[in-house]
């Protein structure tokens, strides 16, 4: 399978858990057989992006290929904008989120 350029071998996915998929888990669940593991859903709001939360879940440093982080958010350029910042961070693949029944995140 493949998502863009990227391989994700073998065909097992860990999906994004806001407080569950953390860094440490997905590099866990990558070790343990995972082709892709997604980030915790981070915000798309840039006010937001220098919180110890949003740090921690925008941090990618040694992570295995391929990168993938969940954004939320409704605005368009805001997410195009938190795109390319999280891209800037190491994210590979993004994943969008516009409908979660979860508060600000
Ligand atoms: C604790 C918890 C947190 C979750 N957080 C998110 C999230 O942040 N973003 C999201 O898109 N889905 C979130 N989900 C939904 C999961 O990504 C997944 O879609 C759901 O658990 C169904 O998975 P399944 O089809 O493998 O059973 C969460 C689920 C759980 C149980």
């Amino acid at each position: 399978m493949r998502i863009g350029p990227h391989a994700i071998d073998p065909k097992v996915i860990l999906a994004p858990m806001a407080g569950v998929t953390d860094k440490p888990f997905r590099l866990l669940c990558k070790r343990l057989g995972a082709g892709l593991a997604v980030s915790e859903m981070t915000i798309s709001d840039p006010r937001f992006w220098t919180t110890r939360k949003s740090l921690q879940r925008m941090d990618h440093a040694g992570e295995p290929d391929p990168i993938s982080v969940q954004i939320a958010g409704t605005v368009p350029a805001v997410m195009a904008e938190a795109a390319k910042y999280n891209a800037g961070n190491g994210a590979q693949i993004i994943d969008i989120n516009m409908g979660c029944p979860a508060t600000r995140s």
